[in-house]
């Protein structure tokens, strides 16, 4: 790869509040990436109007209008390789993508997921939280593979649960702390030192053990 600005398409399906996140980072230049494309399965996505105000070139690949899953993700490839994305970042994207498409851009798809992986995959993630009495929660950013919710964890966030929490109000600070996570570790792209190989996640050129955790100070230990 070279060492200019990653190009990186993102995906998403609604708010696009973590698609605002990266688009802020590359407008302040604080992320040296270039958002190539932003594709959306569903043409009501208020989030496109992030990516329309920063002159991001907007897709919508309507899953409605393919007849499987297999002609929507190939629609969705094509926009991806004309765009020449090294890099695709799901970020509220909530349709499931095909084990082919998986495995073309194994290592160059990433998914934040509202939960702390293992725990949770899927949907609902707040209130499985709340039924469990867990005492925290937070957020994930994996490799996607074929399976939902599965591939090998690159980082994650914290907080705690508190005893008057509900669904919203999980999901009301979580959010903050998903954009913190997702702009830091499309930064670790950028910087060209996370890499995948063998279902593992190497940082800095080593395996890790344990998912990067996002200190308070937007750093990784
Ligand atoms: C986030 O909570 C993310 O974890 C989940 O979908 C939500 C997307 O929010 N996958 P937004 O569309 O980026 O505002």
């Amino acid at each position: 790869m070279s060492q200019d600005k990653l190009r990186v398409a993102v995906l998403i399906s609604g708010t696009g509040s973590n698609l605002k996140a990266l688009i802020d980072g590359m407008l302040s230049g604080a992320l040296k990436l270039d958002i190539v494309t932003v594709v959306s399965n569903r043409k009501d996505a208020a989030g496109l109007k992030h990516a329309k105000k920063a002159s991001i070139p907007v897709n919508v690949v309507s899953h409605t209008e393919f007849p499987d899953r297999e002609a929507h993700d190939a629609a969705i490839t094509g926009i991806l390789q004309t765009a020449d994305a090294e890099l695709v970042v799901l970020a509220g994207y909530m349709r499931i993508l095909g084990k082919d498409f998986a495995k073309q851009y194994n290592g160059r798809i990433i998914n934040l997921h509202p939960s702390l992986l293992p725990l949770y995959k899927g949907l609902d993630t707040y209130n499985r939280v709340l039924k469990a009495g867990d005492s925290e929660t937070g957020a994930s950013i994996h490799f996607v593979t074929a399976g939902l919710d599965s591939g090998a964890v690159i980082s994650q966030v914290r907080m705690p649960v508190l005893d008057d929490d509900d669904a919203n109000s999980l999901s009301n600070r979580l959010g903050p702390l998903e954009h913190k996570l997702v702009v830091a570790t499309v930064d670790l792209f950028c910087q060209r030192q996370v890499q995948y190989q063998h279902d593992k996640v190497y940082y800095q050129g080593r395996p890790i053990q344990q998912p990067l955790q996002l200190q308070a100070d937007d750093t990784f230990f």
